[in-house]
């Protein structure tokens, strides 16, 4: 038989002399350890009790192997705590600092611009066909109607290549050529989104390099007001139902009659002035009834078949939609510009 109160008493004593894990660890082993820690011991030999004092003993030696149990357990726990304290305060960490965000990344104004416009028009039926960058001159300007030495070919300053015939197209328009070709006889409802290139004096409102998206539609009986009518709506669902548009003759070889199509700026904007040189109208595209030579050029009969087309200027769009000041701003890949889109 034990002597449960010594037992008790002893191992206490220990435990609160213990000062680290591997101390309790060790005074664990020596008493509660099964089979041979002290107090399994103990506990176990209440089989060789006598039996009037073995109901009492057995009681007891549980309450010991309980209460030692919870005091182990808590001990141990306030150790980690301690040593958790410690090691934070060996590396100070402020919770309370702001995190650090990763770098997201973000469409381009002008990318943004041309999905919207896409989204337009696709919703008014038509298809989106991809044309090439570099570009023959023959159909950049011969089958658009401009043969060799047309004067009209001094509208567009050329980039040319060191191959001879080939340049960066100064316009999507010569892939009215291409869809044609492809799509003759049947009927046409398409825009061609795209870079376009020239030679130009940079300005605020030119550049060497931008977006257009030319717009082809052939068929038996489009007018001129179906181009009015798809130029308005157009308008409107891109730059809202207020938004107005003027349409002015002008001249292109390649469409007959030929207009151009001006938005009105803003009027609260203080640039509208500067930027529309005091009309309030800022230019953004070229438009017209595609001339019968440029027809038959792509195999349709102009007995038969009429079409228009327009080539429109996305940067010039995202300039109207966000009253920018400078065409320039697109291509200097500047963040603090890029990033309020
Ligand atoms: N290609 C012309 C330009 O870049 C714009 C243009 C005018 C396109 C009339 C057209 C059109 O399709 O019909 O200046």
């Amino acid at each position: 038989m034990t002597d449960l109160d010594e037992l008790l008493s002893r191992a206490q004593s220990e435990l609160a002399a213990s000062s680290d894990e591997a101390a309790l660890r060790a005074w664990h082993k020596r008493y509660l350890h099964k089979p041979a820690g002290e107090v399994e011991v103990a506990v176990r030999a209440v089989s060789s009790v006598p039996g009037d004092k073995r109901k009492e003993y057995g009681q007891k030696a549980n309450q010991v192997k309980t209460a030692l149990t919870q005091a182990y357990e808590q001990a141990l726990d306030a150790e980690k705590e301690k040593a958790l304290e410690a090691s934070l305060a060996a590396t100070p960490l402020d919770v309370t600092l702001p995190g650090r965000t990763p770098a997201v990344g973000r469409l381009h104004p002008s990318t943004q611009a041309l999905r919207r416009i896409a989204g337009i028009f696709a919703e008014m039926g038509f298809q989106i066909f991809r044309s090439r960058e570099v570009e023959d001159d023959e159909l950049n300007f011969g089958l658009l109607n401009m043969p060799a030495h047309h004067p009209a070919r001094d509208m567009w300053d050329t980039l040319y290549t060191t191959t001879p015939g080939v340049l960066l197209r100064t316009h999507t328009s010569p892939g009215q050529i291409h869809v044609m070709r492809q799509v003759c006889p049947k009927p046409i409802r398409v825009i061609l989104p795209g870079m376009c290139y020239r030679k130009e004096q940079v300005t605020t409102r030119h550049e060497m390099m931008f977006n257009q998206v030319e717009g082809l539609a052939v068929g038996e009986r489009i007018t001129l007001a179906d181009l009015k009518g798809t130029l308005l709506t157009f308008a409107r669902r891109m730059f809202g139902p207020d938004r107005q548009i003027r349409i002015r003759s002008s001249y292109f070889p390649f469409t007959e009659p030929s207009i151009e199509v001006d938005v009105d700026w803003p009027r609260d904007d203080p640039n509208c002035d500067r930027l529309t040189k005091g009309t309030g109208w800022l230019e953004i595209a070229g438009a017209g009834m595609v001339h019968p030579t440029v027809l038959r050029n792509g195999g349709y009969d102009p007995a038969k078949f009429s079409g228009f087309a327009f080539g429109m200027g996305v940067e010039r769009t995202v300039m109207l939609l966000h009253a920018i000041d400078d065409i320039r701003q697109f291509w200097r890949n500047d963040l603090r510009f890029l990033r309020q889109f």
